[in-house]
């Protein structure tokens, strides 16, 4: 099973160096695994090859006891809780959210290692092991091999009072994606019931883009506790200024990953200052005339 594993992912890297490795989006980790042991090279996380160095990203997270504010699940994902509150659509970070919620977090992702990561450090309460951690805390969004590669503690049993690091899966779009459109990707865990199309669905983005993102094809079967690529596109940001993925400050548009000033839409401080400049020069074409009218006068 493991060389299985080994070979099949080798054929596949085989074909995407033959076809252009720009080509290559990330594989659906099938049998995915964030178990200690064994050999699962794709639950390390996504692989970085060539492209991107670091970007802008998002993951998924289900609400739960504890991790049930905006304030807390951004602390646990080293995210950032007013941005959290804000796509999420919640008034306040410290809103208690109902459990089982899905609730979307931005990240910076960064390559590492030949692999894609967003490092977390994590104090680890009393009767943690690794494997606790990335599942119940993480939710899949680490692996216990990916852990250990990180943290020299033994993974089932962690000294008291110590900071682990924990690497968050998540992934850049490849330079084909980006020229398709693609600004960023969303990591999700698949849970029982999903479908690809109700993936697109939730997230508003077309099926053919998932399926083309996670290399799979449309009679392919995806599996509740794996992760699966959400792309998001910048097509959809034009027609849906209001998309989580791509608030941009007045006067700046999304372009790619990040937020660029946008020659259309002047900002608003260029417009406030012309609108201050052209009020003073009427102010001084009024004491011009004023003046003017008196010299006339006194003559
Ligand atoms: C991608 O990176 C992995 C890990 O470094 C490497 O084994 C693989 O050959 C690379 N694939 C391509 C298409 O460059
Ligand atoms: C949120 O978590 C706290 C602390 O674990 C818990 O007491 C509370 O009941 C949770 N709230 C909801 C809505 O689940
Ligand atoms: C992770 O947690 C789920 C739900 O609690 C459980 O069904 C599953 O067996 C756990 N996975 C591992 C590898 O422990």
């Amino acid at each position: 099973m493991e060389s299985f594993s080994f070979y099949t992912l080798s054929i596949v890297l085989f074909l995407c160096m033959f076809y252009q490795s720009s080509h290559c989006q990330q594989t659906y980790p099938k049998d995915f695994d964030i178990s200690c042991t064994g050999y699962p090279p794709l639950s390390r996380g996504y692989f970085c090859n060539g492209t991107l160095q670091s970007c802008k990203s998002y993951v998924t997270y289900r609400s739960q006891p504890y991790y049930n504010t905006s304030d807390r699940i951004a602390s646990v994902l080293g995210s950032e809780a007013s941005t959290i509150a804000s796509i999420n659509k919640l008034s306040n970070i410290a809103d208690e959210i109902p459990s089982d919620k899905l609730i979307i977090a931005p990240i910076t992702c960064s390559c590492t290692a030949d692999v894609y990561q967003h490092f977390v450090p994590y104090r680890p309460v009393s009767g943690d092991t690794f494997l606790q951690i990335v599942n119940r805390t993480y939710q899949g969004l680490s692996s216990c091999q990916a852990m250990m590669g990180l943290n020299y503690y033994d993974a089932n049993k962690i000294p008291d009072d110590v900071e682990l690091m924990v690497p968050v899966r998540c992934a850049c779009p490849s330079e084909n994606q980006a020229s398709n459109g693609v600004i960023s990707l969303l990591a999700h865990m698949v849970t029982t019931g999903d479908s690809v199309s109700s993936i697109a669905e939730l997230f508003g983005v077309n099926v053919q883009s998932i399926l083309e993102a996670n290399m799979l094809s449309h009679d392919s079967r995806i599996y509740p506790l794996t992760p699966i690529l959400v792309p998001l596109e910048s097509k959809t940001c034009t027609t849906d200024p209001g998309s989580f993925f791509c608030d941009c400050p007045n006067g700046y548009a999304a372009d790619r990953v990040s937020c660029k000033p946008d020659p259309k839409k002047l900002p608003v401080k260029w417009i406030a200052l012309l609108g201050i400049g052209i009020g003073m020069g009427f102010l001084f074409l009024f004491l011009l005339g004023y003046k003017l009218y008196q010299f006339l006068k006194k003559r």
